[in-house]
């Protein structure tokens, strides 16, 4: 399934990585946030396990997110900031890397870095802040299935509806979360109205 969220805060986040006039840094600053607000709804749902911790007043029983059953997989490079907002929260979750770029001819994505390990049992939550065709995203929950990965969760900032039918269409099981969901994919198959190339904004590269 996938969920957009609808929330002020959200909303003028997303409009601040519109305005072209923010530097790389206030945009990579923006994505964590927005991040942030991913995960949170991300994690709604997730389970707290009983730990025993020393209190003031004594060992006490509170329940805690089990970090270390959970793996945040980044697809580089645009995803990068994400992963450091998303691991700066969950600090005890295990990290992953892959590489995965999109031919500017073909439009078609390629895996060319996977460092990922075993996802047996593991709850992964995937970044990359752009669902353009989809293609990336779709080659990167194959690799996360090949590895047994037991639910799959997708972080988004930008989606275009054809991207996410594509994604929905192959893994219907996988929960994307995106903070905004564009209007369509241009004949370059860039997101309209978008917010340009990501990762050339986050790293001042052309
Ligand atoms: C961007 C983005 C996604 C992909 C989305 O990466 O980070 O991974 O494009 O496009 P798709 O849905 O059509 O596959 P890009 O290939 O530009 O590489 P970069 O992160 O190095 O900029």
């Amino acid at each position: 399934m996938h969920r957009e969220l609808h929330h002020p805060l959200i909303e003028s986040l997303i409009n601040t990585l519109r305005d072209d006039s923010i530097d790389a840094f206030v945009f990579r600053h923006t994505i964590k946030e927005i991040t942030k607000l991913l995960l949170y709804e991300a994690l709604r749902e997730a389970p707290l396990t009983p730990k025993k911790v020393p209190t003031w007043n004594g060992v006490k029983e509170y329940g805690y997110i089990k970090e270390e059953e959970i793996v945040v997989v980044s697809v580089l490079r645009a995803a990068l900031p994400m992963h450091e907002a998303a691991i700066d929260t969950l600090r005890s979750a295990v990290s992953g890397f892959l590489g995965i770029k999109r031919d500017e001819i073909t439009h078609k994505s390629v895996l060319y870095y996977d460092r990922v390990g075993d996802c047996t049992g593991k709850k992964v939550i995937l970044v990359d802040p752009m669902v353009a065709t989809g293609g990336s995203l779709c080659d990167a929950i194959k690799v996360l299935k090949a590895k047994n990965a037991d639910t799959i969760y997708t972080l988004n900032v930008i989606a275009s509806p054809e991207g996410i039918n594509t994604v929905m269409k192959v893994y219907p099981d996988v929960e994307m979360l995106i903070a905004k969901i564009d209007e369509k994919l241009n004949d370059d198959k860039f997101i309209m109205p978008g917010l340009g190339d990501a990762g050339d904004r986050a790293y001042n590269t052309l």
